[in-house]
Protein backbone atom coordinates (compact mmCIF):
# COMPACT_ATOMS: atom_id res chain seq x y z
CA UNK A 1 0.00 0.00 0.00
CA UNK A 2 1.03 3.41 -0.96
CA UNK A 3 0.30 6.72 0.65
CA UNK A 4 -2.62 8.28 -1.08
CA UNK A 5 -3.92 12.60 -0.60
CA UNK A 6 -6.74 12.45 2.32
CA UNK A 7 -9.78 11.78 0.37
CA UNK A 8 -11.72 14.48 -0.51
CA UNK A 9 -14.85 12.43 -1.72
CA UNK A 10 -16.88 9.49 -0.81
CA UNK A 11 -19.49 7.04 -1.71
CA UNK A 12 -21.28 4.64 0.16
CA UNK A 13 -22.87 1.60 -1.47
CA UNK A 14 -25.28 -0.24 0.95
CA UNK A 15 -26.08 -4.14 -0.15
CA UNK A 16 -28.56 -6.04 1.97
CA UNK A 17 -30.97 -5.57 4.55
CA UNK A 18 -32.82 -2.18 5.77
CA UNK A 19 -30.33 -2.83 8.61
CA UNK A 20 -27.39 -1.95 6.51
CA UNK A 21 -29.17 0.96 4.48
CA UNK A 22 -29.47 2.29 8.14
CA UNK A 23 -25.81 1.81 9.11
CA UNK A 24 -24.89 3.27 5.67
CA UNK A 25 -26.77 6.73 6.22
CA UNK A 26 -24.74 6.80 9.64
CA UNK A 27 -21.37 5.91 7.92
CA UNK A 28 -22.53 8.78 5.38
CA UNK A 29 -22.76 11.42 7.87
CA UNK A 30 -19.51 10.31 9.99
CA UNK A 31 -17.71 10.59 6.59
CA UNK A 32 -19.61 14.28 6.29
CA UNK A 33 -18.06 15.31 9.67
CA UNK A 34 -14.59 14.87 8.60
CA UNK A 35 -15.39 17.34 5.98
CA UNK A 36 -15.74 14.43 3.14
CA UNK A 37 -18.04 15.34 1.04
CA UNK A 38 -20.71 12.47 -1.30
CA UNK A 39 -18.73 12.23 -4.72
CA UNK A 40 -20.78 14.11 -7.16
CA UNK A 41 -22.84 11.94 -10.01
CA UNK A 42 -21.41 10.47 -12.78
CA UNK A 43 -17.50 11.21 -10.95
CA UNK A 44 -15.15 8.66 -9.29
CA UNK A 45 -15.22 9.13 -5.42
CA UNK A 46 -12.16 9.54 -3.33
CA UNK A 47 -13.03 6.44 -0.40
CA UNK A 48 -15.97 4.01 -1.48
CA UNK A 49 -17.18 2.40 1.14
CA UNK A 50 -18.92 -1.18 0.21
CA UNK A 51 -21.13 -1.88 3.25
CA UNK A 52 -21.74 -5.77 2.14
CA UNK A 53 -24.80 -8.49 3.06
CA UNK A 54 -23.47 -11.99 3.10
CA UNK A 55 -26.97 -13.85 3.54
CA UNK A 56 -26.31 -15.26 0.37
CA UNK A 57 -23.58 -16.57 -1.90
CA UNK A 58 -24.37 -14.33 -4.46
CA UNK A 59 -24.63 -11.14 -2.03
CA UNK A 60 -20.82 -12.44 -1.18
CA UNK A 61 -19.58 -12.77 -3.98
CA UNK A 62 -20.43 -9.54 -5.57
CA UNK A 63 -18.52 -8.00 -3.44
CA UNK A 64 -15.42 -8.99 -5.00
CA UNK A 65 -17.21 -8.44 -8.14
CA UNK A 66 -17.41 -4.86 -7.43
CA UNK A 67 -13.75 -4.26 -5.95
CA UNK A 68 -12.60 -5.66 -9.18
CA UNK A 69 -14.56 -2.58 -11.15
CA UNK A 70 -13.20 0.40 -8.99
CA UNK A 71 -10.14 0.02 -10.02
CA UNK A 72 -8.93 2.08 -12.87
CA UNK A 73 -6.91 2.12 -16.64
CA UNK A 74 -3.50 2.79 -14.42
CA UNK A 75 -4.07 -0.10 -12.07
CA UNK A 76 -4.78 1.45 -8.74
CA UNK A 77 -8.29 2.40 -6.97
CA UNK A 78 -9.94 4.98 -4.91
CA UNK A 79 -9.38 4.21 -1.43
CA UNK A 80 -11.78 1.06 -0.53
CA UNK A 81 -13.43 0.37 2.83
CA UNK A 82 -15.20 -3.18 2.66
CA UNK A 83 -18.20 -2.82 5.95
CA UNK A 84 -20.85 -4.94 6.66
CA UNK A 85 -21.59 -8.60 7.02
CA UNK A 86 -19.03 -9.97 4.73
CA UNK A 87 -16.24 -7.58 6.40
CA UNK A 88 -17.41 -9.37 9.81
CA UNK A 89 -17.35 -12.87 8.16
CA UNK A 90 -14.21 -12.61 5.89
CA UNK A 91 -12.37 -10.06 7.57
CA UNK A 92 -8.08 -10.63 7.08
CA UNK A 93 -9.48 -13.21 3.93
CA UNK A 94 -10.83 -10.05 1.80
CA UNK A 95 -7.30 -8.08 2.52
CA UNK A 96 -5.73 -11.17 1.27
CA UNK A 97 -8.04 -11.99 -1.62
CA UNK A 98 -8.34 -8.38 -3.21
CA UNK A 99 -5.54 -6.23 -2.36
CA UNK A 100 -7.08 -3.31 -3.40
CA UNK A 101 -8.88 -2.61 -0.49
CA UNK A 102 -7.24 -0.96 2.04
CA UNK A 103 -9.49 -1.11 5.25
CA UNK A 104 -12.35 -3.59 6.54
CA UNK A 105 -14.59 -2.77 9.01
CA UNK A 106 -17.65 -4.94 10.96
CA UNK A 107 -21.13 -3.55 11.49
CA UNK A 108 -20.13 -3.09 15.41
CA UNK A 109 -16.87 -0.74 15.00
CA UNK A 110 -18.05 1.38 12.01
CA UNK A 111 -17.32 4.64 14.29
CA UNK A 112 -13.82 4.01 14.07
CA UNK A 113 -13.95 4.46 10.32
CA UNK A 114 -11.92 8.09 10.50
CA UNK A 115 -9.20 6.61 12.12
CA UNK A 116 -8.75 4.00 9.55
CA UNK A 117 -9.10 6.02 6.74
CA UNK A 118 -5.74 8.45 8.32
CA UNK A 119 -3.91 4.94 8.66
CA UNK A 120 -5.06 3.77 5.08
CA UNK A 121 -4.14 7.43 3.65
CA UNK A 122 -0.69 6.68 5.81
CA UNK A 123 -0.22 3.66 3.53
CA UNK A 124 -1.26 1.16 6.45
CA UNK A 125 -3.70 -1.39 5.75
CA UNK A 126 -6.73 -1.20 8.83
CA UNK A 127 -8.96 -4.14 9.60
CA UNK A 128 -11.75 -3.94 12.58
CA UNK A 129 -13.84 -6.70 13.22
CA UNK A 130 -14.37 -6.32 16.87
CA UNK A 131 -18.05 -6.16 18.44
CA UNK A 132 -16.74 -3.71 20.96
CA UNK A 133 -18.39 -3.10 24.53
CA UNK A 134 -18.95 0.84 24.06
CA UNK A 135 -21.95 0.93 21.23
CA UNK A 136 -20.66 3.20 18.01
CA UNK A 137 -24.03 4.99 18.35
CA UNK A 138 -22.73 7.00 21.05
CA UNK A 139 -19.78 7.87 19.03
CA UNK A 140 -21.72 8.91 15.99
CA UNK A 141 -22.69 12.21 14.77
CA UNK A 142 -26.43 13.82 14.85
CA UNK A 143 -28.63 12.42 12.10
CA UNK A 144 -28.92 15.11 9.57
CA UNK A 145 -31.55 16.16 7.26
CA UNK A 146 -33.37 12.84 6.65
CA UNK A 147 -36.55 11.75 3.99
CA UNK A 148 -39.84 11.77 5.20
CA UNK A 149 -39.64 8.14 5.93
CA UNK A 150 -36.92 7.57 8.25
CA UNK A 151 -35.08 4.33 9.39
CA UNK A 152 -34.09 3.50 13.16
CA UNK A 153 -32.20 0.46 14.33
CA UNK A 154 -33.37 -0.33 17.70
CA UNK A 155 -32.05 -3.76 18.27
CA UNK A 156 -29.11 -5.16 16.43
CA UNK A 157 -28.25 -9.25 16.07
CA UNK A 158 -29.52 -12.72 16.51
CA UNK A 159 -29.96 -15.32 19.78
CA UNK A 160 -32.34 -17.49 16.98
CA UNK A 161 -29.45 -19.60 15.33
CA UNK A 162 -31.63 -21.00 12.47
CA UNK A 163 -29.51 -23.71 10.88
CA UNK A 164 -29.14 -22.09 7.44
CA UNK A 165 -28.38 -18.35 8.84
CA UNK A 166 -25.03 -16.24 8.87
CA UNK A 167 -26.78 -13.42 11.08
CA UNK A 168 -26.18 -14.78 14.28
CA UNK A 169 -22.44 -14.76 13.86
CA UNK A 170 -22.01 -11.27 11.59
CA UNK A 171 -24.14 -9.17 14.06
CA UNK A 172 -23.37 -10.85 16.86
CA UNK A 173 -25.84 -11.53 19.94
CA UNK A 174 -29.00 -9.90 20.43
CA UNK A 175 -28.64 -6.14 21.96
CA UNK A 176 -31.37 -3.42 22.35
CA UNK A 177 -30.81 0.35 22.04
CA UNK A 178 -31.92 2.37 25.22
CA UNK A 179 -35.07 3.73 25.47
CA UNK A 180 -33.47 6.92 26.20
CA UNK A 181 -31.18 7.54 23.53
CA UNK A 182 -33.88 5.97 21.20
CA UNK A 183 -36.61 8.35 21.79
CA UNK A 184 -33.77 10.80 21.49
CA UNK A 185 -32.73 9.97 17.89
CA UNK A 186 -36.61 9.71 17.29
CA UNK A 187 -37.26 12.70 18.03
CA UNK A 188 -34.36 14.74 15.92
CA UNK A 189 -35.20 12.16 12.49
CA UNK A 190 -38.94 14.06 13.00
CA UNK A 191 -37.15 17.41 13.52
CA UNK A 192 -35.01 16.45 10.35
CA UNK A 193 -38.06 16.00 8.20
CA UNK A 194 -39.10 12.51 9.12
CA UNK A 195 -42.78 12.02 9.49
CA UNK A 196 -42.60 7.76 9.09
CA UNK A 197 -40.15 6.37 11.21
CA UNK A 198 -39.39 2.16 10.72
CA UNK A 199 -37.86 0.89 13.73
CA UNK A 200 -35.31 -1.85 12.58
CA UNK A 201 -34.03 -4.71 13.66
CA UNK A 202 -32.81 -8.33 12.85
CA UNK A 203 -35.09 -9.37 15.33
CA UNK A 204 -37.02 -6.23 15.97
CA UNK A 205 -39.45 -7.84 18.13
CA UNK A 206 -36.97 -8.95 20.65
CA UNK A 207 -36.96 -5.31 21.52
CA UNK A 208 -36.92 -4.50 25.89
CA UNK A 209 -35.86 -1.83 27.02
CA UNK A 210 -36.62 0.33 30.45
CA UNK A 211 -39.27 3.44 30.25
CA UNK A 212 -38.68 7.05 31.87
CA UNK A 213 -40.45 5.18 35.37
CA UNK A 214 -38.33 1.94 34.98
CA UNK A 215 -41.09 -0.48 33.95
CA UNK A 216 -39.92 -2.85 31.68
CA UNK A 217 -41.53 -2.70 28.61
CA UNK A 218 -41.30 -4.27 24.75
CA UNK A 219 -41.49 -2.72 21.17
CA UNK A 220 -45.07 -1.46 22.02
CA UNK A 221 -43.85 0.32 24.77
CA UNK A 222 -41.46 2.33 22.62
CA UNK A 223 -43.67 2.23 19.84
CA UNK A 224 -46.17 4.03 21.97
CA UNK A 225 -43.86 6.56 23.34
CA UNK A 226 -42.82 7.62 19.73
CA UNK A 227 -46.29 8.22 19.11
CA UNK A 228 -47.01 10.81 21.47
CA UNK A 229 -44.89 13.29 19.18
CA UNK A 230 -47.17 14.91 17.15
CA UNK A 231 -45.38 15.11 13.83
CA UNK A 232 -44.37 11.92 13.52
CA UNK A 233 -47.24 10.43 12.25
CA UNK A 234 -46.72 6.84 10.95
CA UNK A 235 -44.36 3.96 12.95
CA UNK A 236 -42.93 0.89 11.25
CA UNK A 237 -41.39 -2.18 12.25
CA UNK A 238 -39.56 -5.22 10.67
CA UNK A 239 -37.95 -7.77 11.00
CA UNK A 240 -39.64 -9.70 13.30
CA UNK A 241 -39.41 -12.97 14.78
CA UNK A 242 -42.81 -14.97 15.32
CA UNK A 243 -41.65 -16.22 18.66
CA UNK A 244 -41.30 -12.47 19.98
CA UNK A 245 -44.82 -11.16 18.94
CA UNK A 246 -46.02 -10.31 22.54
CA UNK A 247 -49.30 -10.00 23.07
CA UNK A 248 -48.64 -6.34 23.71
CA UNK A 249 -47.38 -6.23 20.44
CA UNK A 250 -50.11 -7.83 19.02
CA UNK A 251 -52.78 -5.67 21.40
CA UNK A 252 -50.71 -2.00 19.73
CA UNK A 253 -51.84 -3.58 16.00
CA UNK A 254 -55.92 -2.48 17.52
CA UNK A 255 -54.93 0.31 19.35
CA UNK A 256 -51.93 2.60 18.26
CA UNK A 257 -53.45 4.03 15.27
CA UNK A 258 -49.98 5.58 14.27
CA UNK A 259 -48.55 1.66 14.05
CA UNK A 260 -49.20 0.85 9.93
CA UNK A 261 -51.27 -2.16 9.44
CA UNK A 262 -48.65 -3.79 7.75
CA UNK A 263 -46.30 -6.97 9.50
CA UNK A 264 -43.54 -8.55 7.62
CA UNK A 265 -43.12 -11.64 9.87
CA UNK A 266 -41.24 -14.62 8.12
CA UNK A 267 -41.74 -17.90 8.45
CA UNK A 268 -39.77 -19.74 5.82
CA UNK A 269 -41.28 -22.77 5.06
CA UNK A 270 -44.29 -24.28 5.34
CA UNK A 271 -43.46 -28.11 7.05
CA UNK A 272 -43.06 -28.91 10.15
CA UNK A 273 -40.21 -30.91 9.58
CA UNK A 274 -38.39 -28.38 7.33
CA UNK A 275 -39.11 -25.92 10.58
CA UNK A 276 -37.63 -28.02 13.17
CA UNK A 277 -34.53 -28.56 10.86
CA UNK A 278 -34.52 -24.73 10.36
CA UNK A 279 -34.74 -24.64 13.92
CA UNK A 280 -37.24 -22.19 13.83
CA UNK A 281 -38.31 -22.70 16.73
CA UNK A 282 -42.29 -22.19 15.98
CA UNK A 283 -44.31 -24.51 13.67
CA UNK A 284 -46.56 -24.13 11.09
CA UNK A 285 -50.18 -23.78 13.66
CA UNK A 286 -48.10 -21.32 16.03
CA UNK A 287 -47.37 -19.31 13.00
CA UNK A 288 -50.83 -19.28 11.28
CA UNK A 289 -52.32 -18.45 15.16
CA UNK A 290 -50.52 -15.51 15.28
CA UNK A 291 -51.57 -14.51 12.44
CA UNK A 292 -55.07 -15.17 13.26
CA UNK A 293 -54.94 -12.55 16.31
CA UNK A 294 -53.23 -10.13 14.64
CA UNK A 295 -55.96 -10.22 12.34
CA UNK A 296 -58.30 -10.35 14.91
CA UNK A 297 -57.12 -6.65 16.02
CA UNK A 298 -56.54 -4.90 13.01
CA UNK A 299 -58.72 -6.95 10.10
CA UNK A 300 -57.15 -4.72 6.97
CA UNK A 301 -53.83 -5.63 8.23
CA UNK A 302 -51.59 -5.88 5.19
CA UNK A 303 -49.08 -9.34 5.81
CA UNK A 304 -45.60 -10.13 4.52
CA UNK A 305 -43.21 -12.84 5.03
CA UNK A 306 -39.90 -14.64 3.49
CA UNK A 307 -39.72 -17.67 2.52
CA UNK A 308 -36.42 -20.61 1.85
CA UNK A 309 -37.04 -23.00 -0.85
CA UNK A 310 -34.82 -26.21 -1.29
CA UNK A 311 -33.89 -26.46 2.54
CA UNK A 312 -31.55 -29.66 2.78
CA UNK A 313 -33.89 -33.02 2.62
CA UNK A 314 -37.12 -30.42 1.72
CA UNK A 315 -39.11 -33.01 -0.54
CA UNK A 316 -41.69 -32.30 -2.94
CA UNK A 317 -44.63 -32.84 -0.45
CA UNK A 318 -43.01 -30.77 2.46
CA UNK A 319 -42.57 -27.74 -0.30
CA UNK A 320 -46.17 -28.24 -1.36
CA UNK A 321 -46.51 -27.35 2.69
CA UNK A 322 -44.95 -24.13 1.62
CA UNK A 323 -47.73 -23.41 -1.07
CA UNK A 324 -50.69 -24.68 0.99
CA UNK A 325 -49.49 -21.97 3.39
CA UNK A 326 -49.36 -19.37 0.78
CA UNK A 327 -52.64 -19.88 0.12
CA UNK A 328 -53.92 -20.28 3.89
CA UNK A 329 -52.40 -16.77 4.40
CA UNK A 330 -53.07 -14.44 1.34
CA UNK A 331 -49.98 -12.43 1.89
CA UNK A 332 -49.96 -9.07 0.30
CA UNK A 333 -46.03 -9.10 -0.49
CA UNK A 334 -43.50 -11.50 0.26
CA UNK A 335 -39.42 -12.39 0.09
CA UNK A 336 -38.46 -15.68 -1.47
CA UNK A 337 -35.25 -17.32 -1.87
CA UNK A 338 -33.80 -20.19 -3.49
CA UNK A 339 -31.74 -22.06 -0.15
CA UNK A 340 -28.22 -21.02 -0.02
CA UNK A 341 -25.42 -22.77 1.97
CA UNK A 342 -23.21 -20.64 4.10
CA UNK A 343 -20.10 -21.96 5.66
CA UNK A 344 -20.14 -22.82 9.22
CA UNK A 345 -23.76 -22.79 9.45
CA UNK A 346 -25.28 -26.58 10.35
CA UNK A 347 -27.52 -26.66 7.39
CA UNK A 348 -24.40 -26.56 5.19
CA UNK A 349 -23.32 -29.70 5.99
CA UNK A 350 -26.78 -31.33 6.26
CA UNK A 351 -27.68 -34.78 4.15
CA UNK A 352 -29.78 -34.06 1.23
CA UNK A 353 -28.77 -30.79 -0.48
CA UNK A 354 -31.36 -30.10 -2.75
CA UNK A 355 -30.19 -29.76 -6.43
CA UNK A 356 -30.15 -26.38 -8.26
CA UNK A 357 -32.77 -27.39 -11.30
CA UNK A 358 -35.53 -28.57 -8.50
CA UNK A 359 -34.66 -25.07 -6.77
CA UNK A 360 -35.53 -23.03 -9.70
CA UNK A 361 -38.41 -24.85 -10.19
CA UNK A 362 -39.71 -24.72 -6.61
CA UNK A 363 -38.75 -20.88 -6.63
CA UNK A 364 -40.60 -20.37 -9.85
CA UNK A 365 -43.50 -22.03 -8.22
CA UNK A 366 -43.44 -19.96 -5.49
CA UNK A 367 -43.15 -16.76 -6.77
CA UNK A 368 -46.22 -17.55 -9.22
CA UNK A 369 -48.19 -17.49 -6.30
CA UNK A 370 -46.96 -15.04 -3.96
CA UNK A 371 -46.79 -12.33 -7.32
CA UNK A 372 -50.86 -13.94 -7.73
CA UNK A 373 -51.88 -12.79 -3.78
CA UNK A 374 -49.18 -9.79 -4.24
CA UNK A 375 -51.90 -8.68 -7.31
CA UNK A 376 -54.55 -10.10 -5.87
CA UNK A 377 -54.21 -7.55 -2.22
CA UNK A 378 -53.57 -4.46 -4.61
CA UNK A 379 -56.84 -4.94 -6.58
CA UNK A 380 -58.79 -5.59 -3.63
CA UNK A 381 -57.68 -2.34 -2.18
CA UNK A 382 -58.62 -0.43 -5.56
CA UNK A 383 -62.17 2.01 -4.43
CA UNK A 384 -60.34 2.82 -0.79
CA UNK A 385 -59.20 5.56 0.11
CA UNK A 386 -56.42 6.45 3.23
CA UNK A 387 -53.90 8.53 3.32
CA UNK A 388 -50.80 8.52 1.55
CA UNK A 389 -46.82 9.77 2.88
CA UNK A 390 -45.27 11.55 -0.18
CA UNK A 391 -42.01 10.43 -0.50
CA UNK A 392 -40.16 11.74 -4.18
CA UNK A 393 -41.61 12.68 -7.31
CA UNK A 394 -42.63 10.55 -9.99
CA UNK A 395 -40.96 9.75 -13.60
CA UNK A 396 -44.15 12.01 -15.47
CA UNK A 397 -44.13 15.97 -14.95
CA UNK A 398 -46.35 16.89 -11.71
CA UNK A 399 -46.61 13.17 -10.35
CA UNK A 400 -45.73 12.27 -6.83
CA UNK A 401 -45.29 8.99 -5.49
CA UNK A 402 -45.94 7.80 -1.89
CA UNK A 403 -46.75 4.76 0.33
CA UNK A 404 -50.25 3.80 1.52
CA UNK A 405 -50.85 2.27 5.25
CA UNK A 406 -50.66 -1.16 3.36
CA UNK A 407 -46.74 -0.33 2.25
CA UNK A 408 -48.03 -0.45 -1.27
CA UNK A 409 -46.23 1.93 -3.71
CA UNK A 410 -48.63 4.71 -5.00
CA UNK A 411 -48.59 7.14 -7.43
CA UNK A 412 -50.84 10.53 -8.17
CA UNK A 413 -50.16 13.62 -9.89
CA UNK A 414 -51.71 16.90 -8.04
CA UNK A 415 -50.63 19.74 -5.49
CA UNK A 416 -48.73 18.09 -2.76
CA UNK A 417 -44.89 18.21 -1.58
CA UNK A 418 -43.05 15.66 -0.41
CA UNK A 419 -43.37 15.02 3.34
CA UNK A 420 -47.18 15.47 2.97
CA UNK A 421 -49.59 12.98 4.46
CA UNK A 422 -52.61 13.12 2.09
CA UNK A 423 -56.12 11.45 1.04
CA UNK A 424 -56.52 9.64 -1.70
CA UNK A 425 -58.81 7.31 -3.70
CA UNK A 426 -56.74 4.00 -5.05
CA UNK A 427 -58.31 3.72 -8.58
CA UNK A 428 -56.29 1.67 -10.29
CA UNK A 429 -54.14 -1.77 -9.30
CA UNK A 430 -50.96 -3.15 -10.76
CA UNK A 431 -48.39 -5.90 -9.68
CA UNK A 432 -46.25 -3.73 -8.17
CA UNK A 433 -48.12 -0.25 -7.65
CA UNK A 434 -51.53 1.29 -7.57
CA UNK A 435 -52.93 4.59 -8.98
CA UNK A 436 -54.94 6.69 -6.74
CA UNK A 437 -57.21 10.20 -7.08
CA UNK A 438 -55.82 12.98 -4.93
CA UNK A 439 -58.78 13.98 -2.38
CA UNK A 440 -57.55 16.69 -0.02
CA UNK A 441 -54.20 16.93 1.45
CA UNK A 442 -54.85 15.62 5.33
CA UNK A 443 -52.09 17.44 6.93
CA UNK A 444 -49.93 20.02 5.66
N1 LIG B 1 -34.09 -12.04 11.14
C1 LIG B 1 -34.94 -12.11 10.06
C2 LIG B 1 -34.35 -12.21 8.68
C3 LIG B 1 -32.94 -12.18 8.41
S1 LIG B 1 -32.33 -12.59 6.84
C4 LIG B 1 -35.84 -13.29 10.27
O1 LIG B 1 -35.53 -14.28 10.89
O2 LIG B 1 -36.90 -13.22 9.75
C5 LIG B 1 -33.61 -12.31 5.70
C6 LIG B 1 -34.07 -13.51 5.01
O3 LIG B 1 -33.05 -14.09 4.22
C7 LIG B 1 -34.53 -14.63 5.92
O4 LIG B 1 -35.78 -14.42 6.43
C8 LIG B 1 -34.46 -15.81 4.98
O5 LIG B 1 -35.64 -15.98 4.28
C9 LIG B 1 -33.34 -15.45 4.02
N2 LIG B 1 -32.13 -16.23 4.26
C10 LIG B 1 -31.35 -16.25 5.36
N3 LIG B 1 -30.35 -17.12 5.23
C11 LIG B 1 -30.51 -17.71 4.01
C12 LIG B 1 -29.80 -18.73 3.30
N4 LIG B 1 -28.74 -19.33 3.82
N5 LIG B 1 -30.25 -19.08 2.06
C13 LIG B 1 -31.33 -18.48 1.54
N6 LIG B 1 -32.05 -17.53 2.17
C14 LIG B 1 -31.64 -17.15 3.40
FE1 LIG C 1 -31.21 -15.57 10.77
FE2 LIG C 1 -33.05 -16.96 12.03
FE3 LIG C 1 -31.82 -14.96 13.27
FE4 LIG C 1 -33.53 -14.46 11.33
S1 LIG C 1 -34.02 -15.42 13.29
S2 LIG C 1 -31.54 -13.54 11.60
S3 LIG C 1 -33.22 -16.13 9.92
S4 LIG C 1 -30.90 -16.86 12.59
FE1 LIG D 1 -27.17 -9.19 4.92
FE2 LIG D 1 -26.04 -8.71 7.21
FE3 LIG D 1 -28.42 -7.73 6.72
S1 LIG D 1 -25.95 -10.58 6.09
S2 LIG D 1 -29.30 -9.25 5.36
S3 LIG D 1 -26.57 -7.20 5.66
S4 LIG D 1 -27.70 -8.52 8.65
Amino acid sequence: MRQTPPPRTYRVKSFGCQMNVYDGERMAELLAEQGIIPAPEGEEADLVVLNTCHIREKAAEKVYSDIGRLRREDGTSPLIAVAGCVAQAEGEEIMKRAPAVSMVVGPQAYHRLPGMIAEAVEGRRAIDTDMPAETKFDALPDRRKVGPSAFLTVQEGCDKFCTYCVVPYTRGAEVSRSFKDLVEEAHKLVDAGAREITLLGQNVNAWTGEDAAGRAIGLDGLARELARNPDLHRIRYTTSHPNDMTDGLIAAHGELEKLMPFLHLPVQAGSDRVLKAMNRSHSRDSYLRILDRVRAVRPDIALSGDFIVGFPGETDAEFEETLSLVDAVGYAQCFSFKYSARPGTPAATMDGQVPAEVMDERLQRLQAALNRDQLAFNQASVGKRCTVLVERKGRHPGQLLGKSPWLQSVHFTGDAAIGDLVEVELTEAGPNSLSARLLHPAHA
